[in-house]
């Protein structure tokens, strides 16, 4: 608890580009948080250098993703925006506890094999170590609930036992985390195999739409989404393809599924993707505007940085100092 509130606290990797599917599925429901909860929202880095970055690119991405962060709608004023890696206390926490964590917890992790599978030429040990910096993400901030995907409960889960096993050989020192199961938003997925999850990371630019695309990209790539053979415009498991189109012009201009599969009937594919770019193209244009808004106006970005940065260090300071003392470090 902070300030009487409930914590709720979550990243994201500055990696790959800030798809539709992470605003509609995620992000969007992050906005309206803060009303019942204390809400921290970081740039994880740190967690980015796990593979190898060019400099100049992973700096100008970071400061990219935490000009969409505010873009989006995330309230510096109402939320603690920050990156991971001006809050020092993240990689002194990892240390300690990695001294409590199992090789193998982390070795047994599956995006730990599945990421050491596909960078073979770099399995480092910050690749394996993971998992900790995120308990040290969320536990230095005394979060009670983490909103993740099912692709990162598995890492939650090594958040609570950690959490777990060093208030029980101290004190209780750290809020053990529970997933936060609010309100759901739709799952989007990949427009090129529309059985998978729509990622920031996918390769193919052709599967996702960047909320940063130009109105003619987003055109094409609806123009060549994947969809069936059968015609028919409804929502249905076995229509993959045609069913993400709908879900995504749902989401886009808040109509029901029911109501648009009645504006379409007898119309074919070619038009329900039309629309739905055109839809998407114009559910971007404020964001876009207001993102060069801001991406030009570095100082002003700075400065929400700093003052995010501070904020933070105050939290995980406390935390941390608690850490210290209970291991029996000698403290100054
Ligand atoms: N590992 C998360 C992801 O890839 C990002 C992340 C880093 C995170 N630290 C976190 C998410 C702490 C939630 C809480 O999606």
């Amino acid at each position: 608890m902070i300030q009487g509130k409930k914590v709720v606290y979550s990243a994201t990797q500055p990696t790959g580009s800030i798809t539709l599917g992470n605003y509609i599925g995620a992000i969007k429901n992050w906005l309206k948080l803060n009303q019942e909860y204390f809400t921290i929202f970081a740039i994880a880095d740190l967690h980015a250098l796990t593979v190898r970055q060019v400099p100049a690119d992973f700096r100008k991405r970071a400061l990219s993703f935490f000009a969409q962060y505010i873009a989006l709608g995330l309230d510096p004023e109402k939320n603690i925006l920050y990156f991971q890696s001006h809050v020092p206390q993240h990689a002194e926490l990892t240390w300690i506890l990695n001294c409590f964590t199992y090789i193998g917890e982390t070795g047994r992790m599956t995006q730990f094999k599945e990421k050491s599978s596909k960078h073979n030429d770099n399995i480092n040990m910050g690749l394996m170590d993971y998992p900790v910096l995120m308990a040290s993400d969320i536990l230095l901030y005394q979060a009670d609930l983490v909103p993740v995907g099912i692709d990162q409960k598995q890492h939650l889960e090594l958040t609570r036992d950690l959490a777990i096993r060093f208030n029980n050989l101290y004190s209780p020192t750290f809020t053990v985390p529970e997933p936060y199961i609010g309100k759901q938003g739709a799952k989007i997925f990949s427009l090129q195999s529309p059985t998978e999850k729509m990622s920031k990371s996918d390769p193919n630019p052709n599967a996702t739409i960047s909320l940063l695309d130009e109105p003619d990209a987003v055109m094409r790539k609806f123009k060549r989404a994947v969809t069936d053979s059968d015609g028919v415009i409804k929502f249905s498991e076995d229509k993959p393809g045609v069913s993400n189109l709908l879900t995504i012009l749902s989401a886009v201009t808040d109509k029901g599924i029911a109501d648009i599969e009645k504006d379409f009937a007898g119309k074919g594919y070619a038009e329900l993707k039309k629309v739905v770019g055109e839809a998407v193209v114009e559910f971007l244009q404020p964001i876009q505007s207001e993102y060069n808004r801001l991406i030009a106006d570095k100082a002003y970005l700075m400065s929400v940085a700093k003052d995010g940065a501070e904020k933070a260090q105050a939290i995980a300071r406390r935390t941390l100092s608690k850490v210290y003392k209970k291991i029996g470090l000698v403290q100054l």
